[in-house]
């Protein structure tokens, strides 16, 4: 059903879904009490459970990202990262009602497969020690994939612990956003991976694609929508660009150093880029200049856009 109303309306800036409460919500005044009073409500609730794992290593990090993560290529690390959050899951557990099933399990991240296999194992191990995982054929365990760093035996091995659904980051298919974005993942890779999991019976699949990326324009999306789409995954989570420069810097260099522009010159690239002029109304405003992308140093925390939009040279002879 391809609803505009709806789509109009969920057309805005906003934490994405996985984890809960969603970054932007956690402060300073939530007290060990407060997580008290909230957990016996939850148990008072009797409802079942659903857990969240945050896993917030990458191996390399993609320019647009704004997710929790930290750039290492040293596995070792994810160790002690266990270690603490089993100890949180055995002070969370006190004051639940662990009786109750687990109905829904999701890693997210950073990358969740960057823990090698054993430390999988390892922290699934935990969970079932504190919780008790199902195996009831209506769990949700679900994890999220990049499908550079990972094969056909991290998805045997995902299933043999449980999971049995899977998500995979895609963004672009286009090799000049990839390029730009610091992501480049060709398109084999992720058809490999769900012919995999097709094979192995995973109950649900979902691609991630971002709008708003440099170098994409109306009709470079439509053709990775195209070929998206010939890949039949069960479900496409379209995100919207959320350009945060001031809370996810990417070590100095910035996705696309672009030339500024005032708020009021983009509505003369509205024409073209009609699809952008929904993002426009809730992010901020730049223009990307092919030439000038990439390793150009952020612009300063306090400069404010309004909108964000990428233009060809032709577009911008225009404004
Ligand atoms: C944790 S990542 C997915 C798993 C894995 N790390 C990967 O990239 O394949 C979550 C998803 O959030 C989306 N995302 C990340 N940064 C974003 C941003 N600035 N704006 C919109 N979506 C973003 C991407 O679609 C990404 O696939
Ligand atoms: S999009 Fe995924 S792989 Fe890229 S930096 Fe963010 S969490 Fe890491």
């Amino acid at each position: 059903m391809w609803d505009e109303a709806l789509l109009r309306r969920y057309d805005t800036s906003g934490p994405r879904y996985t984890s809960y409460p969603t970054a932007l919500s956690f402060h300073d005044q939530f007290t060990p009490d407060d997580l008290t009073q909230a957990l016996k409500r939850s148990n008072a609730s009797k409802r079942s459970l659903s857990l969240y794992v945050h896993v917030p290593f990458c191996r390399k990090i993609c320019y647009y990202c704004a997710c929790n993560k930290i750039a290492t290529k040293n596995t070792a690390l994810a160790e002690p990262y266990i270690a603490r959050l089993d100890r949180e899951m055995v002070l969370t557990a006190r004051h639940l009602d662990t009786s109750r099933t687990v109905e829904q399990l999701h890693w997210g991240g950073g990358t969740p497969t960057f823990l090698n296999l054993n430390q999988m194992g390892d922290l699934i191990d935990r969970l079932d020690a504190r919780f008790g995982l199902s195996s009831s054929v209506d769990r949700d365990y679900a994890i999220e994939i990049d499908p550079r760093e990972a094969d056909v035996f991290t998805l045997r091995h995902l299933q043999s612990l449980g999971f049995n659904r899977i998500s995979l980051g895609v963004q672009d298919l286009s090799p000049l956003v990839q390029k730009a974005i610091n992501r480049i993942q060709p398109r084999v890779l992720t058809e490999t991976l769900m012919d995999e999991a097709h094979r192995l019976g995973f109950r649900s699949l979902n691609l991630d694609l971002i709008y708003g990326l440099p170098f994409q324009t109306e009709k470079s999306f439509a053709n990775t929508l195209r070929q998206v789409i010939e890949l039949n995954p069960a479900r496409l989570s379209v995100f919207n660009y959320a350009h945060m420069p001031e809370r996810f810097a990417p070590s100095g260099v910035s996705m696309s150093m672009t030339c500024r522009v005032a708020k009021r010159n983009w509505r003369f690239c509205v024409p073209p880029l009609k699809c952008s002029l929904r993002q426009a109304t809730c992010i901020s405003v730049w223009i990307t200049l092919p030439g000038l992308t990439i390793a150009s140093p952020l612009p300063s925390a306090k400069v404010r856009y309004s909108a964000i939009f990428k233009a060809t040279p032709a577009m911008l002879s225009a404004i």
